[in-house]
């Protein structure tokens, strides 16, 4: 009989490698994000949500020099983070409570608030922590209005597995107004950039796109399923995303997606 744990560990191996799908497209907002944060040689640089150290390689090759450290809630993610840049330190940390232990230049956290419960507060208490001059930069997806976001929910609640999937929207809520972090973040630093980028990521099909949001917006749907189930929500939900987003003449799909960025100077 298989052993739970390592049961346990394929599924969790599983959610690195399938985030990892598309790393190259994943990887292009925090390169953005990074390419406004104006520190020069900061000593102490975190990467907040770290995944598997996409975000994190991003990190200690724009500051070779700084002493990079990565949190994680996923022993999984962390275990793949530490393979792939065995000199850093990555720790396991839930960030609706996580506060460096001592002073970091820069809090980077690279598609990761959007999972924390509450996170424009918990922005402000890690903006707080920093010294002055420290930044606070981070990049959260905006796309719950999109097609492929909405169609989860419209998938979930009329099946079978309505009932299972009652609680799965709550997962995660519209981002605030980028007024409304400003208002909150202002007073508690001395430079904010707010931006939104659009991207237009090319994906080879309607089925790319659906297996881009397993790694991520699909994970609450389809973790209570069992196989059965998964199977079923996932043709059913292949279908309308194929509606959703038709092929272009070449066959290649066009997914939109919007993100919020904003870099915090303490
Ligand atoms: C979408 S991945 C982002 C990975 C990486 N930063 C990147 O740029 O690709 C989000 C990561 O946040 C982690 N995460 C989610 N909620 C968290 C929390 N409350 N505390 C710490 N990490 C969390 C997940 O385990 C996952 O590795």
């Amino acid at each position: 009989m298989a052993d739970p744990s390592h049961r346990h560990r394929a599924t969790e191996d599983w959610s690195a490698r399938q985030y990892l799908k598309f790393e190259d497209e994943r990887t292009r907002p925090p390169r953005d994000l990074l390419a406004q944060v104006q520190l020069d040689s900061p000593a102490r640089v975190v990467d907040l949500g770290c995944g598997p150290g996409n975000s994190t390689e991003l990190l200690v090759e724009r500051f070779p020099d700084a002493e990079v450290i990565g949190v994680d809630s996923s022993p999984d993610m962390l275990r793949q983070a530490r393979e792939r840049l065995p000199r850093c330190t990555f720790v396991e940390g839930d960030l609706s409570t996580w506060m460096p232990q001592q002073d970091p230049d820069l809090l980077f956290g690279n598609a990761v608030f959007q999972w924390v419960p509450d996170h424009p507060q918990v922005l402000a208490r890690l903006l707080q922590s920093l010294p002055p001059g420290g930044v606070l930069a981070v990049q959260m997806p905006d796309n719950t209005m999109e097609p492929a976001l909405m169609l989860m929910e419209k998938v979930a609640a009329s099946g079978a597995w309505a009932a299972a999937l009652a609680q799965a929207k709550a997962a995660r809520n519209d981002l605030p107004r980028p007024e409304d972090y400003y208002d909150l973040l202002r007073p508690l630093c001395s430079h904010i950039d707010i931006w939104h980028t659009h991207y237009n990521h090319i994906i080879d099909n309607p089925a790319g796109v659906v297996e881009w949001f397993k790694g991520s917006g699909l994970r609450p749907f389809l973790a209570p399923l069992d196989a059965a189930m998964r199977e079923r929500f996932t043709a059913h939900y292949t279908d309308e995303i194929t509606l959703a987003y038709p092929p272009r003449a070449d066959g290649k799909v066009m997914l939109k997606f919007p993100r919020l960025f904003i870099v915090a100077v303490r």
